[in-house]
């Protein structure tokens, strides 16, 4: 099996931009150990802190985020670094040119059930002549990405990558600590009878949701004309794996139950890199109105609507929405 550096290369990708993906490597394979030694490690259960977002952090989220933050400021290779557990952007090497993007810890509240985890990242250029302080360095589409990814701490530690080159799917080795490429070309079904959202929340949907998810409950005997499975792990890096496997739609829909929070996931470190990986794979990611990757943003912390997944499924969706 190949091991990831040589694939990259292979790719025409820049040296720069793979020893900064594997210095990224180097946190999630510590991480990978600290999740896998749950109870043991001491690290399960909350924090007396809340993030910027007023969630309460989880003592795993504090200590991925320091991880992650270390050892990339010490690399050299980012010029700043904009995370889910920090308030504002954190600068690095000036001359460097790339900026990550990170949540350190998706699905934070499976942490404590032994339940699927990950870190999510994105990577794009620092504009020419920027300050690295300055946080509009991070106020770009993206698609602008030039790399984005996921590792997810399951029964085995499984990195998602995409350099604009397709999705590809490398297993992490615990014997030897290297990823090595399990899935070349990871390709999004096109049709699919699953989908994933958190339907607690139905009553405080927009109605082109309600109707969407009406007419997939409804099943044989509905308009759909057949009948759809439900899958909702609370992680979305768990729930997007699961898409880029076997297929889905996936959604977290904007919802009226917090008036001063309308959508859950966050534009620049959860919905853009998992919008490149399942585009790179064939599949589909919107707000429901627009191509996530297209959004300018205006804040690190910006939410968004999601749909994403397979071609012909999210497109039935986004028909409801016009
Ligand atoms: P995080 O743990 O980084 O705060 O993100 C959790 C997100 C996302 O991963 C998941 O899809 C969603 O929150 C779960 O939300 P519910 O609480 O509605 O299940
Ligand atoms: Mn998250
Ligand atoms: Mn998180």
């Amino acid at each position: 099996m190949r091991r990831l550096p040589p694939v990259l290369l292979e790719d025409g990708c820049p040296r720069e931009l793979i020893s900064l993906i594997r210095t990224i490597l180097a946190a999630c394979k510590e991480i990978s150990f600290r999740v896998g030694q749950g109870a043991l490690s001491g690290v399960l259960g909350s924090t007396l802190d809340e993030n910027i977002q007023g969630e309460t952090q989880k003592k795993l989220d504090v200590l991925t985020n320091q991880l992650l933050k270390d050892i990339l400021l010490e690399s050299g290779y980012v010029k700043a670094i904009a995370s889910e557990e920090e308030d504002y952007t954190v600068a690095g090497n000036p001359d460097a040119s790339y900026i990550v993007a990170f949540d350190p810890l998706d699905g934070s509240s499976n942490t404590d059930i032994n339940s699927l985890v990950g870190t999510i990242f994105s990577i794009m250029r620092a504009p020419e002549n920027s300050d690295a302080a300055d946080e509009r360095i991070f106020m770009q589409p993206g698609k602008n990405q030039v790399a984005a990814g996921y590792v997810l701490y399951g029964p085995s530690t499984v990195l998602a990558l995409t350099t604009g080159k397709g999705t590809r799917f490398f297993t992490l080795d615990k014997t030897h600590g290297t990823f090595l490429l399990t899935e070349d070309f990871a390709k999004v079904p096109e049709e699919t009878s699953e989908f994933a959202i958190n339907a607690s929340n139905q009553r405080h949907w927009q109605p082109a949701m309600q109707n969407y998810i009406n007419d997939l409950l409804a099943g044989e005997t509905g308009p759909r004309a057949r009948n759809f499975n439900m899958r909702w792990i609370a992680a979305m890096v768990g729930d997007v794996h699961r898409v880029l496997c076997r297929g889905g739609l996936f959604t977290y829909p904007t919802d009226t139950k917090d008036p001063n929070k309308p959508n859950k996931l966050r534009l620049l470190y959860e919905a853009n890199p998992m919008a490149m990986l399942i585009e790179q794979a064939g599949g589909i990611a919107s707000t429901g109105t627009e191509r996530i990757m297209d959004i300018q943003p205006d804040a690190i912390h910006q939410r968004v609507a999601v749909i994403l997944g397979s071609k012909n499924e999210v497109e039935t969706c986004l028909n409801y929405h016009k």
